[in-house]
């Protein structure tokens, strides 16, 4: 059985403020039902420790993949882990976008993250003119196997994968369940060709402008196992109320 996994990408956005505020609104000795993780900006993520417990956890938006060095603005693995973090987010498509992390240097933070005792939740996903032309699962099982090449199939169940396509995030426009719990379902046999004890037990959760309103369908899909929450995490209340469509 695989246990719900629900994280609040906040991307850029909050405060000192907001970190208390967030973490007071949860009830840190309640069991939410699922792994909730809260990934503020890598500066919060002190701040965040001893506001979160083994219900509540916290993670980074990214890590570099050297494990230390003359590498100004990155932040190692082992630092994450320092701070009290278990979680890391890799391979997210603004990354890719506005870094141009390629899929081999994913694969790379995946291992790094893995080395240094961290749950990776790697992102990803197509956009909508690799969909309209029919090429959205060649697209992600392409970005998958980068990861599963360099470090093996056995691996992805310490992390997770969060389907985000491109053409849903922060735009409102959401896959249907039905087309997101295909993409999963596509993505678990993928998996299951190599390795079925790995498929059955991987989280594979969506993103992409998940709400109060849509996460309760999104939930009842077979195959979804949670969601990688942006704008609507930024709120504790929106935030909560998606924990509880549960
Ligand atoms: P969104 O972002 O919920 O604002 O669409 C999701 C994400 O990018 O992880």
């Amino acid at each position: 059985m695989r246990r719900y996994l629900i994280a609040a990408n906040w991307k850029m956005h909050g405060s000192l403020e907001m970190v208390h505020k967030f973490a007071e609104s949860f009830d840190q000795d309640v069991d939410l039902g699922a792994d909730v993780v809260l990934f503020p900006p890598a500066v919060y993520l002190n701040a965040m420790q001893g506001l979160t417990s083994k219900f509540v956890q916290s993670g980074a938006q990214d890590l570099g993949v050297a494990l230390q060095g003359a590498h100004t603005g990155e932040i190692a693995a082992s630092m994450i882990k320092d701070v009290g973090c278990s979680w890391v987010i890799v391979g997210h498509s603004e990354r890719r976008n506005d870094q141009g992390e390629s899929d081999a240097l994913v694969a790379q933070k995946f291992a790094s993250a893995i080395a240094a005792d961290l749950r990776p939740i790697v992102c990803v996903g197509e956009t909508l003119a690799q969909r309209d032309a029919g090429g959205a699962f060649a697209v992600v099982s392409k970005q998958l196997r980068a990861i599963i090449d360099l470090c093996g199939v056995s691996v992805l169940v310490k992390g997770a994968i969060a389907y985000e396509p491109l053409w849903a995030i922060g735009t409102g426009l959401t896959a249907t369940p039905e087309q997101a719990g295909q993409m999963h379902a596509s993505i678990r046999e993928l998996i299951a060709v190599l390795d079925k004890d790995t498929a059955k037990a991987t989280r594979i959760i969506y993103g992409g402008s998940v709400n109060p309103e849509n996460a309760g369908l999104m939930f009842a899909q077979e195959e979804i196992d949670g969601a990688l929450v942006g704008g609507a995490s930024l709120q504790a209340h929106s935030f909560a109320a998606i924990i509880a469509a549960l």
